[in-house]
């Protein structure tokens, strides 16, 4: 499964490219308008950072504006993922951007049903947003089995992106579900890697070695 940050926070996402770990980067106009930047600015820095897929999301919400707004974006760097909303002009500037090889992450996706238009439309990604549904008490995560399943019956290439993410939990299902990539606050990217008895065990082996590395030293 690959993991992306879902952020516009250059700090933010240098941090997690440290790592080795880091496939790709998701935002969306709330995190792009967080950091106050020109939007062009902004994702020419994150594509220096990082060497995999950035979505940037169309803010028209009529075809002929998605269509050019995606045009232009995917114009600043061949590493650019238009992202456009689950909506009916959404769903027609998807098709045409896809049929110019400019590779769609359709967005805001909340139902199996949106996510089968989506793979029919081209898009490379699908975002069905797992928290948000958490939020009004469904089963967010039930819905990337559905889509992944679905996918599989069908041979979509479409990959499923799992968004919204909360926790670390949302990860490990995400992953079991069979989700493509999941998409993380930096937050919940520090969580994963943590385990509290790595650390003790980590300082019960030193201690030992210590506790040896003084005895040879008494002994010589
Ligand atoms: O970028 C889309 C998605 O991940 C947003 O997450 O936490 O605002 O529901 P959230």
């Amino acid at each position: 499964m690959k993991l992306f940050l879902d952020t516009a926070n250059i700090d933010e996402i240098s941090e997690a490219a440290a790592t080795g770990v880091l496939d790709g980067i998701t935002t969306n106009p709330s995190l792009i308008a967080r950091e106050g930047h020109d939007l062009e600015d902004q994702l020419i820095k994150i594509c220096a950072v990082v060497d995999g897929p950035v979505s940037a999301e169309v803010v028209s919400t009529d075809f002929e504006g998605m269509v050019a707004e995606g045009r232009r974006l995917a114009e600043i760097h061949s590493n650019i993922v238009v992202k456009c909303p689950m909506t009916l002009d959404g769903l027609k500037a998807t098709r045409a951007l896809s049929d110019d090889d400019i590779p769609v992450n359709v967005t805001l996706v909340f139902s199996a049903a949106q996510a089968i238009f989506a793979a029919k439309a081209g898009a490379q990604f699908v975002s069905p947003f797992i928290g948000r549904l958490d939020d009004i008490a469904t089963d967010g995560m039930s819905l990337i089995g559905d889509i992944v399943g679905i996918y599989d019956n069908y041979g979509y290439d479409t990959e499923v992106l799992a968004a919204s993410i909360r926790g670390p939990m949302h990860v490990v299902e995400a992953a079991r579900a069979g989700a493509d990539v999941c998409t993380l606050p930096l937050k919940v990217f520090r969580q994963l890697l943590k385990h509290p008895l790595t650390d003790i065990g980590l300082a019960n082996f030193l201690r030992d070695w210590e506790a040896m590395a003084v005895k040879v030293a008494g002994s010589g």
